[in-house]
């Protein structure tokens, strides 16, 4: 096989077993990297354990929030991180956000302060979001780069401070390599955490169980496929790696389709000619309203284009079948 630019290169990643860690490194092992992977505790029912790549890996468990442990970990000269180990979900967080604030931000400034002064270091990308920006009105949308945070909401005002913890670090004063990525939602295999959409959906449809909308199902959302962001992972760490010019740029990405949530929900009921179930999901949702969630988000992806000619390939139309088979084969060997 021919070398290739990840071939051998020492890759941390934090969070490696959730649902973008565990499907960034099954490409980069296919690419031979070695990968390193910080994990909180181990859950066996991750996409890494289920297609067995925990065992390609080495994993170091602990908190990252540990100092010790945090530091001991980047004794080992990584060139390359991908830090996206966070508390992610939004309900989780809207009920008591003090595991979110320390897993979001003090995760963050443990592993980057202790980078500091750090020579083999080319390449540090920081997994911030489009909660990041908090609510802006529709008529500004989509978020742009240059936007400042409106976050309130606990998870979206931990990415926000994550976000600019960031910064501070990238600046003139430390001058660390990082690229800031601001994603909207992202699907695909391995999301396992069925408080969002896409999972939910999965579970209601495989396993015949009633859908509970969270809300009235107009909220504006754009959902960007995990294939989609493994590739763009990959291109800005490289760029960043080469080119440390890019030091503290930041990345908006979606496929900037804004789609309400019953349109997602529709979109996969009628796929497996569910019309009944869906309409009666459309019942339940006429006396609900979200609560602690920001109601339209999209995002576009000018910038990546113009600097590296990126855009989406996939759209739901292309992904829904794979997102069912893998979905389908998780259930038959795990239980949730
Ligand atoms: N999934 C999305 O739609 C989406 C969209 C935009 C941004 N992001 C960001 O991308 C990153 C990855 O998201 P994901 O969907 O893979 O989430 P995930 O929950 O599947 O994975 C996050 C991982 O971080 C680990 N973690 C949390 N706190 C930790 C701690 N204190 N120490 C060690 N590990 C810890 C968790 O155990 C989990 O395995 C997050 O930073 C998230 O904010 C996700």
């Amino acid at each position: 096989m021919k070398k290739n630019f990840w071939y051998k290169k020492k890759i941390l990643i934090t969070g490696i077993d959730g649902f973008v860690g565990s499907n960034l490194a099954k490409k980069l092992l296919s690419l031979r990297a070695n990968i390193y992977g910080i994990v909180q505790k181990k859950n066996k029912k991750s996409l890494l354990y289920f297609e067995k790549l925990n065992n390609k890996c080495k994993l170091f468990i602990g908190d990252l929030t540990n100092q010790k442990f945090t530091s001991r970990i980047l004794k080992n000269n990584f060139e390359i991180i991908f830090h996206l180990a966070a508390q992610v979900e939004v309900g989780v967080a809207n009920k008591g956000p003090y595991k979110t604030w320390e897993s979001n931000i003090r995760g963050t400034y443990t592993i980057l302060d202790n980078l500091i002064g750090n020579k083999k270091i080319k390449s540090i990308i920081l997994a911030s979001s489009d909660k990041s920006y908090g609510t802006y009105p529709k008529s500004l949308l989509p978020y742009k780069e240059t936007y400042s945070s409106r976050a309130v909401y606990p998870y979206d005002v931990s990415k926000a401070c994550a976000d600019m913890i960031g910064q501070s670090y990238a600046s003139e004063l430390f001058k660390l390599p990082i690229i800031t990525t601001r994603f909207s939602n992202i699907y695909g295999p391995g999301q396992l955490h069925f408080s969002a959409l896409i999972p939910d959906i999965m579970k209601s449809i495989i396993l015949n169980k009633i859908f509970i909308p969270r809300g009235d199902g107009s909220d504006l959302r754009d959902y960007v496929y995990i294939d989609d962001i493994v590739d763009l992972y990959l291109l800005l760490s490289k760029n960043l790696y080469l080119n440390q010019n890019l030091r503290g740029e930041i990345f908006n990405a979606g496929v900037n389709k804004p789609i309400k949530v019953k349109e997602v929900i529709k979109k996969f009921y009628l796929s497996r000619n569910k019309n009944e179930e869906f309409k009666l999901i459309l019942k339940l949702m006429k006396s609900k309203k979200s609560k602690g969630e920001i109601p339209f988000q999209y995002m576009d992806y000018k910038k990546l284009k113009k600097y590296f000619g990126w855009q989406p390939k996939y759209e739901f139309k292309d992904t829904i079948n794979n997102v069912f088979d893998w979905y389908e084969k998780y259930f038959n060997k795990n239980i949730i």
